[in-house]
C-alpha cells in the first residue's frame, strides 16, 4: 500500500491550542458521548449570558429536538452587548469594498449600529415573532441587519446576492416575510450587481411585504414606491435622537427561531432550513475555539459570502459570539488582480483564513507569483469548507500560502448542520490531506449501508449522524412532514446527511460527495431538479435532464441535456439563450456550462429519466452496468455517441 501524507500537529502550534493534543480531544468527546447534559449544560453556562436559566440541556423526541428549554437568551446580546465592559474597542470587523474603501467597527461600534437599526425596524412596526428577508451585498449593514434582526426576535432569511428575483420572490413567499432590507447594488468585478431592481421584480404581486428598507452602497440611480420603500439612513434619522441608541436586547426563548435559510433539496423547491437560538449560539461559539483554535488575538477571515450559511455561523454569529476581530471583503479574488486577497492578508495581519477548494483551485492556476509578492507570514491556521479538497490543492494551500507551517482544517458540514461537525483540532489532530478526520464532541458520525448498518473500514458507504447536536436543523420551514422524510427515514432513526463517505482503518472520515441528485458548483449547492424546472419553463424546450459534470475549478459544473418542442431551431443560439434563461430563473451561480441537445432522453420504463447513466456520459463518455430498464437503450448510445463526435 502507498505510504498516506500524515501531517502531526506542528509542535508549536499544540504548544499554544485550545485542544492541545490528541488525549485532550479524545476527553472531550468521551465526556460529550457519555455525559451530554452535563458536558453541554456545563458550557451553556459558562459560555452563554443567559437571561433565564434553562430547566433541560436537551429533549429530544426524533426527530425533533430542543435545547436548552425553558432558558432566556438573545443570540445579539452575546454577540455584542456581553463584550462591551472588557472588549468594547476591540475591531469586530476590518471591512474592504471592492473598490478599495474601507472601514474599521470595533464592537462598542457595532453594538451602536445595531441598536439604531433595531429601532428602525420598530419604527416601522416590525418586532418580535416577525419574518424580514435580507438581500444584501457583502457590506457591514448586512451582519447589522441580521444582528438588529436578531437582536429584537425577527426571524429573519438572509437571500444571497446572486439569486435572481425569481428565487427571491419564491423565498419571500415562503417565509411569509412582512419586511425586505436591502441595497440599491453591490459591487462585482467592477460592475453594479443591481439588488433593489430584483427587489422590485420580485414584489410585483406579493401581498404582505409592507416594508423595504434600501442601504445606499452605489448611489446609482433606483425606483423607490412611496409608502413602501425606504432609505436606511432616512429612516435612522427620523427616530428620536434621545433614544435611538438604546435597543436591549429582547429575552428569547432558547428555541426561538433565529433564521431560515433556503437551500436546495432532491426537488425543485428549496428547503427552509430553520436553526433557532441558543444551541445554534453554543455550538458555533465552541467551534471557533475548538476548530479555529480562535485566540483574543487573533485576526480572523473567512472568505464566504453572508448569503450562504457559511457567512452566518463563521462570518456573523460564530465569530462575533467568540469575540473575535474578522475580516469582511465585499468583492471576488481576482478583482483588481490575483494579488488581491494575498494584500488584504498583508495589510490586516490575518492570522486565519478559511476557504473554499473552489477559492484555492482558481488561484493555483494562476500561478504561485500572486502570493508570493506578499507577506503571508501573519497566517497561523488554514481552514477548507464547501466540498473535499483535492490532496493536491492541499498541498498548495499547505505550501504556498500556509508558508508548510500552518495546520489545515478541513470542514465538513452542511446549511442543516448549523455549523462544524467533522473537522480536526489543529493542535490535536494529525492531519491527512483530504479527509476531514474526526467530529466534534457529541456528533456519531457513522458510515452505513442503506439498513443502518456500519460498513466495514475502508468501505465507502452514507454518512449519517446518530445524535442531535445544539446546532441541528430544527425543520424544514412550514414543512414538518418534509423534514422527517428529507432526513430521518432513508435510513430509520439516524440523520441522513445525503453525503457518501468512508472510515480508512485509522478511523479518518472521507466525505466523498451527494449520493442525491444534489450538485455542488463552486461549493453551492444546487438541485438538478431547480434547474430542470427552469429549462422547462423556456417555451422552446420539451425536456431537460440536468447532471454535475466534473470541473477542474468549480468541482462541478452544470450540464444540462434539452430535447425541444417541434420546429426549426438554432443550436448556437438556443444554448446562449437558455444559459442565460437559467441565469435569469436562479441566479448567474447557476448558470450551465453546457446544454446538450438531444433528441430523446434515457429513461427507465415508468418515466423516470436515468440521470446516473447522464452522469457517467459525462464523465467518462460511456456507459456500463444495468441498462435494461432502459426503455429505448439507442438513446444512450445516442448521447454517448455524440459526446465521442465533440
Ligand atoms: C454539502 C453541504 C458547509 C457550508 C458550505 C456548504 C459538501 C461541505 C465539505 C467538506 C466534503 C463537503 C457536502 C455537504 N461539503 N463541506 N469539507 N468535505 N464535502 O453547505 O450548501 O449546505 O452544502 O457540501 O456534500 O453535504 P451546503
Amino acid at each position: 500500500m502507498s505510504q498516506e501524507a500524515i501531517y502531526p500537529p506542528p509542535a508549536a502550534f499544540a504548544a499554544q491550542a485550545n485542544v492541545p493534543s490528541l488525549e485532550a480531544y479524545q476527553a472531550l468527546c468521551a465526556k460529550a458521548a457519555e455525559h451530554p447534559e452535563e458536558f453541554w449544560g456545563e458550557l451553556a453556562q459558562k459560555e452563554l449570558h443567559w437571561f433565564a436559566p434553562y430547566k433541560n440541556v436537551f429533549e429530544w423526541n426524533p426527530p425533533f429536538v430542543k435545547w436548552f428549554t425553558g432558558g432566556k437568551t438573545n443570540i445579539a446580546y452575546n454577540c455584542l452587548d456581553r463584550h462591551l465592559a472588557t472588549n468594547g474597542g476591540k475591531v469586530a470587523f476590518h471591512w474592504e469594498g471592492e473598490p478599495g474603501d474601507t472601514r474599521t467597527i470595533t464592537y462598542a461600534e457595532l453594538h451602536r449600529l445595531v441598536c439604531r437599526f433595531a429601532n428602525v425596524l420598530k419604527s416601522r412596526g416590525l418586532n418580535t415573532g416577525d419574518r424580514a428577508i435580507i438581500y444584501m451585498p457583502m457590506v457591514p449593514e448586512a451582519a447589522v441587519a441580521m444582528l438588529a434582526c436578531a437582536r429584537l426576535g425577527i426571524t429573519h432569511s438572509v437571500v444571497f446576492g446572486g439569486f435572481s428575483a425569481e428565487a427571491l420572490r419564491a423565498r419571500i413567499q415562503d417565509l411569509g416575510a412582512q419586511a425586505v432590507i436591502t441595497a440599491d447594488g453591490g459591487w462585482r468585478r467592477k460592475k453594479e450587481v443591481r439588488l433593489k431592481d430584483a427587489v422590485d421584480e420580485s414584489l410585483a404581486g406579493c401581498e404582505t411585504i409592507h416594508t423595504v428598507i434600501v442601504h445606499r452602497r452605489t448611489g446609482s440611480n433606483i425606483h423607490m414606491q412611496a409608502g413602501r420603500d425606504f432609505y436606511w439612513a432616512d429612516l435612522e434619522a427620523a427616530l428620536d435622537p434621545a433614544t435611538a441608541n438604546d435597543c436591549p436586547a429582547v429575552e428569547l426563548d432558547s428555541e426561538h427561531p433565529l433564521y431560515v435559510l433556503y437551500t436546495s433539496g432532491t426537488t425543485g423547491k428549496p428547503k427552509g432550513i430553520l436553526h433557532t437560538t441558543a444551541g445554534y449560539n453554543l455550538f458555533l461559539h465552541m467551534t471557533m475555539k475548538w476548530v479555529f483554535d480562535l485566540k483574543p488575538s487573533d485576526v480572523y477571515w473567512c472568505s464566504a459570502d453572508i448569503g450562504w450559511v457559511t457567512g452566518h455561523s463563521y462570518i456573523v454569529y460564530g465569530p462575533l459570539s467568540a469575540g473575535a476581530t474578522s475580516i469582511m471583503y465585499e468583492g471576488t479574488l481576482d478583482t483588481p488582480d490575483f494579488g488581491r486577497w494575498w494584500s488584504i492578508v498583508e495589510r490586516y495581519k490575518a492570522s486565519i483564513l478559511y476557504t473554499s477548494p473552489t477559492a484555492i483551485r482558481a488561484l493555483i492556476r494562476q500561478g504561485e507569483q500572486w502570493p508570493e509578492k506578499y507577506n503571508l507570514t501573519s497566517l497561523r491556521l488554514l481552514g477548507s469548507v464547501g466540498e473535499p479538497i483535492n490532496p493536491a490543492a492541499w498541498e498548495w494551500y499547505h505550501r504556498v500560502i500556509g508558508g508548510s507551517r500552518c495546520p489545515i482544517v478541513d470542514t465538513w458540514w452542511q446549511t442543516e448542520t448549523g455549523g462544524i461537525l467533522i473537522a480536526p483540532m489543529p493542535g490535536a489532530v494529525a492531519l491527512k490531506p483530504g479527509s476531514g478526520t474526526f467530529p466534534m464532541p457529541g456528533v456519531l458520525p457513522e458510515v452505513v449501508d442503506l439498513s443502518g448498518k456500519p460498513v466495514p473500514a475502508g468501505a465507502e458507504g452514507y454518512l449519517v449522524l446518530r445524535r442531535p447536536w445544539p446546532a441541528m436543523l430544527r425543520t424544514i420551514w412550514g414543512d414538518p412532514k418534509r423534514y422527517e422524510e428529507q432526513y430521518w427515514s432513508r435510513v430509520p432513526g439516524v440523520y441522513f446527511t445525503g453525503d457518501a463517505a468512508r472510515r480508512d482503518a485509522g478511523g479518518y472520515l472521507w466525505v466523498l460527495g451527494r449520493v442525491d441528485d444534489v450538485m455542488n458548483v463552486s461549493g453551492h449547492r444546487l438541485s438538478t431538479m431547480e434547474v430542470e424546472s427552469a429549462l422547462v419553463k423556456h417555451p422552446a424546450v420539451a425536456e431537460a435532464a440536468v447532471v454535475g459534470k466534473p470541473h477542474e475549478i468549480t468541482g462541478q459544473a452544470v450540464c444540462c441535456f434539452v430535447t425541444l418542442k417541434q420546429g426549426a431551431h438554432d443550436h448556437e443560439a438556443l444554448g446562449k439563450e437558455l444559459r442565460q434563461w437559467v441565469a435569469h430563473e436562479i441566479g448567474s451561480f447557476a448558470r450551465p456550462e453546457e446544454i446538450r441537445f438531444t433528441e430523446g432522453l434515457p429513461k427507465t420504463r415508468s418515466g423516470k429519466i436515468m440521470r446516473r447513466l447522464l452522469r457517467e456520459i459525462v464523465t467518462t463518455n460511456s456507459v456500463s452496468g444495468d441498462v435494461t430498464t432502459l426503455e429505448d437503450l439507442s438513446v444512450v448510445s445516442k448521447l454517448a455517441a455524440q459526446q465521442e463526435d465533440d
